[in-house]
C-alpha cells in the first residue's frame, strides 16, 4: 500500500504486498479476483447494468474455481479438519452473497458501489485474516508447494 495513501474503505485499489502468501498459484488466483474487483470499480454508471452482470458472472465462475483449488490445497497440506470446515463455510458464504447480489442486480437494486464495497471488504479481509493464518501455519510445518 502506498504510505500516506488513503487506506480507508474508498481508498485507491492497489495490490498490497501483504496479500502475497508466497504460494504462487494461490497468490495468482487472488490477483485475478483483485483484478475483477478493480474492474467493478472502473465500471461507468452509464454501462452499469450489462457491465455489472458480466463481471458478476466472471466473479462467480472464478471464485468457484479458486475456492475449489484453495480448499484442495489446504487439504493436501493437511490443514486441520475444523479449520478446513470453517473455511469452506466462509467460501460458501461469499458464493451466497454473490448470488444474492445477482438477484439484487436483476431487480435493479444493486449499485456499482455496493458491489465494490462488499468485494473490497470481503476479499482483502478474507485473504489477510482467513487465508493467510492457515497458509502461514502450513508453511511453518513444511515448505508449501
Ligand atoms: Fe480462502
Amino acid at each position: 500500500m502506498n504510505p500516506g495513501a488513503d487506506e480507508g474503505a474508498d481508498g485507491p485499489l492497489v495490490w498490497d504486498d501483504r496479500l502475497d502468501s508466497g504460494v504462487l498459484a494461490i497468490d495468482l488466483q487472488h490477483r485475478v479476483l483483485f483484478q475483477l474487483l478493480q474492474r467493478v470499480a472502473s465500471i461507468q454508471p452509464a454501462d452499469s447494468g450489462t457491465a455489472l452482470d458480466e463481471v458478476l458472472a466472471q466473479l462467480q465462475t472464478y471464485a468457484d474455481y479458486h475456492f475449489r483449488y484453495e480448499e484442495a490445497w489446504m487439504l493436501r497440506q493437511q490443514a486441520d479438519a475444523t479449520t478446513h470446515a470453517q473455511h469452506l463455510r466462509l467460501h460458501s458464504g461469499f458464493v451466497e452473497r454473490l448470488s444474492a447480489m445477482k438477484l439484487q442486480l436483476e431487480q435493479g437494486r444493486l449499485t456499482i458501489l455496493d458491489l465494490e464495497r462488499f468485494l473490497r471488504r470481503w476479499l482483502i479481509g478474507h485473504i489477510l485474516e482467513q487465508d493467510m493464518p492457515i497458509i502461514r501455519r502450513v508453511q511453518a510445518q513444511a515448505p508449501a508447494t
